[in-house]
């Protein structure tokens, strides 16, 4: 009888130490499809593989453009210049009264140029030098002239020493139904040899590989 009883206790305690095995090694199984998902999301296409870009830009002495054209060169897409009907004086004393008297009173200089196919961009990468601690009069423009509800802006400007100061801000309030992305900021002078920062700013913002 004591014997019977030792092997019913033996083969309870073999049934036990089983089912926990069973539990552990199923709960290992489920991490299995989260670590894939993991590689599967790293693999994730870059945004410039999956939406159509547009570059514009609105430049008075070359640095944003020079800008504009190494994002161009890093993502693709299509490049536009944004253009005055009555152009910016040259000399910088007169540039900058203009400037102000058109930031103070809120005024949209008319464009000379224009998209028509706007609707047919996801993601529009929109640059600009700094003036005044903000965008210039023709970006204002640009974003009151065009709809941009459902799409990405991705602000990036030239500056003397403001970085991107107020405009993001301004952006965002022209384009409240946009999403925005990190923007970024070049120092004038730095402009011509700011590939390298570009080409890892885009990968950061995962537009680019
Ligand atoms: C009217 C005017 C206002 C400016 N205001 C600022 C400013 O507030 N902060 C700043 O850092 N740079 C300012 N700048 C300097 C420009 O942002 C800088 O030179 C820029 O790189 C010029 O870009 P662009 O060559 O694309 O026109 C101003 C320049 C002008 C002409």
């Amino acid at each position: 009888m004591k014997k019977a009883c030792l092997v019913l206790l033996m083969i309870a305690a073999f049934l036990l130490f089983a089912s926990a095995r069973a539990q552990v090694s199923s709960a290992a199984e489920e991490l299995i499809p989260s670590n894939t998902a993991k590689t599967s999301a790293e693999g994730t296409l870059p945004l410039s593989e999956t939406q159509k870009i547009l570059v514009a830009y609105f430049s008075r002495t070359g640095h944003s453009r020079e800008i504009a054209d190494q994002i161009h060169k890093s993502v693709g897409g299509d490049v536009f210049e944004i253009q005055v009907v009555e152009p910016y004086p040259e000399d910088y004393e007169a540039v900058k009264k203009r400037a102000m008297q058109e930031q103070t009173s809120g005024y949209k200089p008319a464009l000379k140029t224009r998209i028509n196919n706007i609707g047919s961009y996801d993601l529009v990468f929109l640059g600009y030098p700094i003036w005044w601690g903000t965008i210039p009069a023709p970006i204002r423009t640009f974003l009151s002239e065009y709809d941009f509800s459902g799409k990405t802006i991705v602000p990036f400007c030239t500056h003397q020493g403001s970085g991107l100061g107020r405009s993001v801000a301004d952006i965002s309030r022209l384009c409240p139904r946009s999403a925005l992305l990190d923007g970024i900021a070049i120092w004038g002078r730095d402009a011509i040899t700011a590939q390298d920062k570009i080409s890892d700013w885009v990968r950061d913002i995962k537009v680019a590989k």
